[in-house]
């Protein structure tokens, strides 16, 4: 069965996940899409054949029709999830939904509760289950090679230039627009450590502060947009926008992400433009952010073991760094290379776990894009949830561990499950 898909939304995410469909046409094909930047529109609509009547401006008109496709690709901001996940499970389109689910707690229970009365297929991109490296990781752990695990210590090195593009001057950088740091960026992590330890966290602590990105913290003499800042200032500063852009990218020949978030049509004039007029041009000592740039989180889990979790801005921009702690061996990892350490025998052994980074679906997030769009349209095109890594219940568990967690960071509590 080829799997017909409607996509809502259609920027990075949207028209990163329907490649599938230009990759593998005889699997799934885009049939309809939504989305109200008419280049973004036009671009995925021609991009997949879409006829001029089906491609709407808005979800909701998308909505309004009966139902259009098989399954519908919620790629909307975080905070635009809950009203169309509800009504296209009412509609009952099967869903695949960007994380985070939502901004909420109430609301992620309000999407699971609507999934479960509508009895649709439902997956959540916590594509970081899917990817190769994890697939090869949970064989290792299943295998016993280091007995239980007893602790995890893990590293979300998010990157300084990547901190200053996505949530200083960018899309995630205001919690009232978006959401907090934590479900933006780290949901993926908690989401993965709960699904590696394999049993129920009990309560978790946290601690997390915006250190760097304020306006008090500016170098003598910066402009307000780096455009305009003082040479001497602007050279010196590792988060000038003209280097990030221009100098470390555009100038070596690299117009995909992230300068294609800036314009539409990547030239030099149309970067420059953006960089005088638009926010990713701005000082990141003078937006309007307000997300952290550095938290810790600890966690209990039902047996005794324990999980401490770091997110920093301040290192250069990597995969996640994790070390397990196991009764009867460790395990070091870089998100690529497996590497496993026996007590008994004390040999080593590495697991190369990478994939071919050619810039496709098939790379994207280390393999993760392809293998939850290969898993959710073959549980579609096969009614078998059991394909399904990050459905409801998984989901909304990992996504309550996060509020949780904020909350800790909030009140200076601990706090239970
Ligand atoms: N799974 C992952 O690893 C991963 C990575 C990055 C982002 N995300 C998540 O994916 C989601 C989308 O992120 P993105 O980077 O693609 O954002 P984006 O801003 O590039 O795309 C969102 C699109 O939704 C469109 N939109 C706005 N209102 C709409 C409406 N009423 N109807 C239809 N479309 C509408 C916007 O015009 C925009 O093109 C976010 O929730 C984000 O947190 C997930």
């Amino acid at each position: 069965m080829k799997v017909k898909l409607l996509v809502v939304g259609c920027g990075a995410r949207g028209t990163g996940y329907s490649k599938f469909a230009l990759d593998f046409p005889d699997k799934a094909q885009v049939v309809a899409i939504a989305e109200p930047n008419p280049e973004r529109r036009n671009a995925i609509g021609d991009a997949h054949g879409v006829p001029e009547n089906l491609r709407f401006h808005d979800w909701k008109d998308a909505a309004a029709q009966p139902r259009l496709a098989d399954a519908v690709l919620i790629c909307t901001q975080d905070n635009m999830h809950e009203e169309p996940a509800i009504a296209f499970a009412g509609l009952g389109y099967d869903i695949l939904l960007e994380k985070p689910m939502a901004p909420t707690a109430e609301a992620c229970r309000n999407i699971v509760a609507a999934v479960k009365r509508a009895g649709v297929m439902f997956a959540v991109c916590h594509v970081l289950r899917y990817t190769e490296y994890t697939r090869r990781l949970k064989e290792v752990l299943a295998s016993g090679a280091i007995g239980d695990i007893v602790s995890i210590q893990h590293l979300e090195p998010v990157g300084y230039w990547h901190q200053a593009h996505s949530f200083v001057r960018g899309n995630w950088r205001n919690e009232a627009e978006s959401s907090f740091m934590l479900l933006a960026k780290c949901c993926h992590d908690v989401d993965w450590l709960r699904y590696v330890m394999d049993r129920p966290c009990k309560q978790l602590q946290s601690f997390g502060t915006l250190k760097h990105f304020r306006h008090d913290c500016a170098p003598a003499g910066a402009a307000a947009r780096c455009m305009e800042c003082p040479a001497g200032v602007e050279c010196n500063c590792p988060y000038s926008a003209i280097k990030i852009y221009l100098r470390d990218r555009l100038d070596q020949g690299q117009t995909g992400w992230p300068v294609n978030v800036l314009t539409q049509n990547v030239t030099r004039e149309t970067v420059l433009k953006a960089l005088r007029e638009g926010p990713y041009g701005r000082c990141v000592y003078e937006c309007d952010n307000d997300v952290v740039d550095n938290q810790v989180v600890n966690m209990l889990f039902a047996d005794g073991s324990t999980v401490s979790m770091t997110m920093t801005a301040f290192n250069a921009h990597s995969g996640r760094l994790t070390r397990i702690f196991g009764t009867r061996g460790s395990i070091d990892t870089d998100s690529n290379t497996i590497t496993l350490f026996d007590f008994l025998t004390t040999k080593k052994t590495v697991i190369d776990t990478a994939v071919n980074n050619d810039g496709g679906i098939l790379s994207g997030h280390g393999g993760g894009d392809f293998g939850l769009m290969a898993a959710f349209i073959s549980a579609v095109a096969e009614r078998d949830p059991s394909k399904i890594l990050s459905g409801t219940d998984e989901t909304l568990e990992s996504h309550l561990m996060v509020f949780a967690a904020e909350e800790s960071r909030r009140t200076g509590k601990v706090v239970s499950l």
